[in-house]
Parts: structure tokens; sequence; C-alpha cells
């Protein structure tokens, strides 16, 4: 087995939920290194619930969450010393340090960052601050990454940024998993996740309702529709949302 084929994240019969309240079942996934599955769904559905239980931010309610292959209970800063990585559409930088202060507090590799983002180049003596909403989202992601993680949890990093911008994000997570990063990525622009991701998953209630092959769900929009909808996804209530049929 190449090492672009092991598994580096799985959930096994893993619920979830806060406190006593189960809100996500018996769900089973994995995600092998260098591929991006994506996590669709409705409102509500369970995506956060499970990103947050995957990374060690909530407890495990049944089940196991395993890292390379070792079943962890470890918090959210240990599993990021084993690689892990969330980003999520709170941009996690610093607002009051320049764009290169902010590469060099995480302490990664700079140069690798400044590679999968090269606009960033440009700015690295302002502010975060200052920096437009997408130039933000991009210096967050360029700090996560530029801690080479092996996996890589993204929920709505895209969250109110222009579409240009989410299709530059997109095609660096999948820069990122070309080089070996295991990314499971939740996305509200349905169409661009299925165009970058290797596999999708749609949950439904806190359910796996549909899982299949990328390449095979944009070769049968209708039957990936027909789900997409079926797990009861509103159409009308975010546009950006729907499955094109092109
Ligand atoms: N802190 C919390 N305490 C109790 N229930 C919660 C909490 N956060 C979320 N929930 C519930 O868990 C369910 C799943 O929420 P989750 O955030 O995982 O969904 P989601 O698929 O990420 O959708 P969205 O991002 O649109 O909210 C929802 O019914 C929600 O009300
Ligand atoms: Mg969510």
């Amino acid at each position: 087995m190449t090492v672009a084929e092991q598994t580096c994240l799985a959930a096994r019969n893993l619920s979830a939920g806060y406190g006593s309240t189960v809100i996500v079942r018996d769900l089973n996934l994995t995600v092998r290194s260098g591929e991006i599955v994506a996590l669709l769904g409705p409102n509500g559905s369970g995506r956060t619930t499970t990103l947050l239980t995957l990374c060690g931010e909530l407890p495990s309610l049944g089940g196991e969450v395993e890292m390379h292959g070792t079943v962890t209970q470890a918090p959210l800063h240990e599993r990021a010393r084993g690689g892990m990585a969330l980003v999520t559409e709170e941009k996690a930088i610093l607002m009051n340090l320049t764009v290169a202060e902010n590469l060099r507090v995480s302490r990664g590799d700079q140069d690798y960052a400044l590679e999968l983002f090269p606009d960033l180049k440009a700015n690295l003596s302002r502010r975060a601050g200052l920096l437009s909403g997408g130039q933000q989202q991009m210096l967050s992601l360029a700090r996560a990454l530029s801690r080479r993680p092996s996996i890589l949890l993204a929920d709505e990093l895209s969250l109110g940024l222009a579409p240009l911008v989410v299709d530059h994000l997109l095609d660096v997570i999948r820069k990122a998993a070309n080089d070996g990063l295991g990314v499971l990525l939740v996305e509200q622009h349905v169409n661009k996740a299925l165009n970058v991701a290797d596999r999708v998953i749609v949950m439904r209630r806190g359910r796996v309702e549909l899982e299949g092959e990328a390449s095979e769900l944009r070769r049968n929009p209708d039957a990936f529709r027909a789900a997409y909808f079926a797990s009861g996804a509103d159409p009308d209530a975010d546009r950006g949302a729907e499955p094109s049929r092109s």
C-alpha cells in the first residue's frame, strides 16, 4: 500500500452530541492520505458535530476515532500535535499582527505557506485586520497548512466569501491533498465540493444518507440531486447549495 492509500482518519460506529443528547449515530467514515472527502448535508444534519468530535473538541458518546490507525481520545491540542488541523469560518489569525508575523508565530513552514498562497507575499507587512475577508481566510488556511498537518478538517471555511475566493481556497486544499494531506471538507457550495472532492458523504439527521465516489456522482447528477434533496436540504433556502445539472 502506498502512503497515498493509507487511512489517516477514521470514525468507527461513532456517536456524537452534546451532554446526553446524541446527534450523530453510528457514523463510519474514513479519510485516506491524499484525498478530499466532502461531508455534505442540510443545516443541522450533524456535520459540525462530527468534525468537533473527530478533532477532540467534543468527547465521543460511543464508538471510536482513529488517527493513523491508532484509537485516540486525546483533546484537540494533542491531536493537533499528531498532525490534525481544524479550520472553520472563524479565521484563526491575529488581527493586530502583520501577515509575516502571523506566519512566524504559527511556527510552521512559511515558505510552503507562501508557495500555496503566493498572493500573501504582497501583503507580508500589512496588519491582518486590514486584509479583506478572503485574504484573512487565506492567511488562516496558510497558517494551518504551514504546520504541514497530515489531516485537515475544514468546516465551511468559505462562509460569506466571494465565489472566486472560494475557488482559490479549494484549489489550495486540492494542491495540499495532492501533496499527501487527507481532508474532510464541510462545504456549503455543494457543486464546488463535488468538483474538488474524491469521495462524498451526505448526512441526514446525524446519519450517513449517501456515500460515493465524486466522479460517479458528477457523472450521474440526477441520482446525486435526488439523494441530496432527500437528505432534507431545501434548494430554495440556499441557492448556492443546489447541485447543478451541468
Ligand atoms: N451546543 C449544542 N448543544 C446542543 N445541541 C446542539 C449544539 N450545537 C448544535 N446542536 C444541535 O445539533 C444538531 C446538529 O448540529 P450541527 O451544528 O452539527 O449541524 P450542521 O450539519 O453543522 O449544520 P449547520 O452548520 O447548518 O448548523 C442540530 O440539531 C443542532 O441544533
Ligand atoms: Mg455546521
